[in-house]
This record gives structure tokens, sequence and C-alpha cells, in this order.
């Protein structure tokens, strides 16, 4: 069996910055995996790579047992990717809740084509699973930060990807919160079967939820569990 994910000997140079520089990392089909590192490390660096945004100056990636560096258009890899980013800018826009994460859908069903019932039925079950049901009709800027980060995982989920990239989905919460939203995706990781790889600067808190940890440091990965 292939991995889901695997990076090979990763190198990225942004502008005159080396950021990554011979990463190796691996991860087999249903396994969760976190990425630590500081500021900088190159954690985002690394997620945008995995999803085919950035390519990288040397190396191998191999997402689903495909090379991306064989593909010119990558939309159909990223159907089965779900993406939560760091920072979401789709949060100002005041549309409601349930719309946001109807969104997940559009990859699947194409942004000229209206979404149908199943589509819907998707976007509640996503809902339910990150458990912001009882907020469905509210406006997406009006919610706390850890409800926005719900959505952003609603929407992630209602798209039915096989892999599941996080960026920093704790940021800006508070312990308790932190906690929370752990719990929620490491739940659906395994209800869904999915492949997740998290990055995050937070290693205490990954500690727990993952199968392997790798250190960004210096350009350079460290398996570290
Ligand atoms: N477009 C760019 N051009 C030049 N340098 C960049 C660019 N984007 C990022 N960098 C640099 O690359 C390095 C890695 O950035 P990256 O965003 O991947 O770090 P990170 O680990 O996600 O950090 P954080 O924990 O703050 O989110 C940083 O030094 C950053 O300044
Ligand atoms: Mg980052």
């Amino acid at each position: 069996m292939h991995h889901s994910i695997e990076l090979a000997e990763l190198y990225v140079r942004l502008g005159n910055v080396s950021v990554l520089q011979g990463v190796n990392i691996e991860a087999k089909p249903c396994e969760f995996i976190s990425v630590v590192g500081a500021n900088g490390a190159g954690k985002t660096t690394l997620l945008k790579v995995v999803n085919g945004i950035l390519k990288p100056s040397q190396g191998r990636i191999t997402v689903l047992g495909y090379n991306l560096s064989h593909y010119k258009n990558l939309n159909f890899l990223r159907k089965e990717i779900g993406v939560v980013p760091q920072k979401s800018n789709s949060n100002r826009f005041p549309i409601c809740v349930e719309e946001a994460v109807l969104m997940g859908r559009y990859g699947k069903i194409g942004l000229m084509r209206r979404p149908k019932e199943p589509d819907w039925d998707k976007a509640y079950e996503a809902m339910k699973a990150v458990g912001i049901s009882q907020f469905s009709k509210k406006l997406v800027p009006e919610l706390s930060g850890g409800e926005q980060q719900k959505v952003a995982l609603a929407r992630a989920i209602a798209q039915e990807p096989l892999i599941l990239l996080l960026d920093e989905p704790t940021t800006y919460l508070d312990q308790e919160s932190r906690s929370e939203i752990m719990e929620i995706i490491h739940t659906i990781h395994h209800q869904r079967e999915l492949t997740t790889l998290l990055v995050s600067h937070d290693d205490q808190l990954v500690e727990q939820y993952s199968d392997k940890i790798y250190l960004l440091k210096e350009g350079k990965g460290y398996l570290i569990k």
C-alpha cells in the first residue's frame, strides 16, 4: 500500500530564504501526523507544498500515490484534500454558518452548479460532527474565534476529503477550547478514516493525538515521536 502523503528530500526556497532543506515526512493511510516548530519554521510552507500550491525546488511529493510533479492541474487531487487554514479570510464575509459550510461542497460539485439535497445533507452532517448545528443560521463574522475555527473545520469535513490538512487549528483559543477542538478533530479523524496532517507550535497539545510527530527546525524535519 502506498503512503497517503510522502515528502522525500524536500527543498523549498521563498525569495532568498531556504525554508525547507531536505525534509522527509510520511503519513500512512489513516495516520494522524503532527508537525511542530517555532514561528517561521516552515510549517505553513510545508502544508502549501502538500496541497500543490507551492512547488519545491527539489524533492518528491507523493499524495495518494500521485507524484505531484507529474501533473499540471492538481484539481482532481485537491478535491480529496480538506484544508483548515491558519487565517481564514472567508470569516469576514457576512454569510451564515450553513452557507459557509456548504462551500466545502463546491470543489466536488463545481462552482457553476447549484448544490442539491445531498450536498446540504453533507453540510449538516459536518456541522453535527463538529458541534455547531445550533448556530447554523448565525452570521460567521458574529461568531467567536473558536466558533469560527469550528466552521472552517466543518467546511473541510463537508468536502468529504481523504486527507485533512490543519494549520494551527487552535491558535487564538483558550486552553479549554483547544482541548475541545483537538478532541473533535481526533474523533472525526477516526470516524471518517482520514489521513490527517496537523501543524502547530504547541507540541504538548498534539502529543496525545498524534501517531507520529515531526519537529521542523532550521529547515530540517526530525521525527520526535
Ligand atoms: N512569500 C514569501 N517570500 C519570502 N519568504 C517567505 C514567504 N512566505 C513565507 N516566508 C518565510 O518563510 C519562513 C517560513 O514561513 P511559514 O509561514 O512556513 O512559517 P510557519 O512555521 O508557518 O510560522 P508560524 O508558526 O508563524 O505560522 C518564514 O521565515 C517566512 O518569513
Ligand atoms: Mg504558519
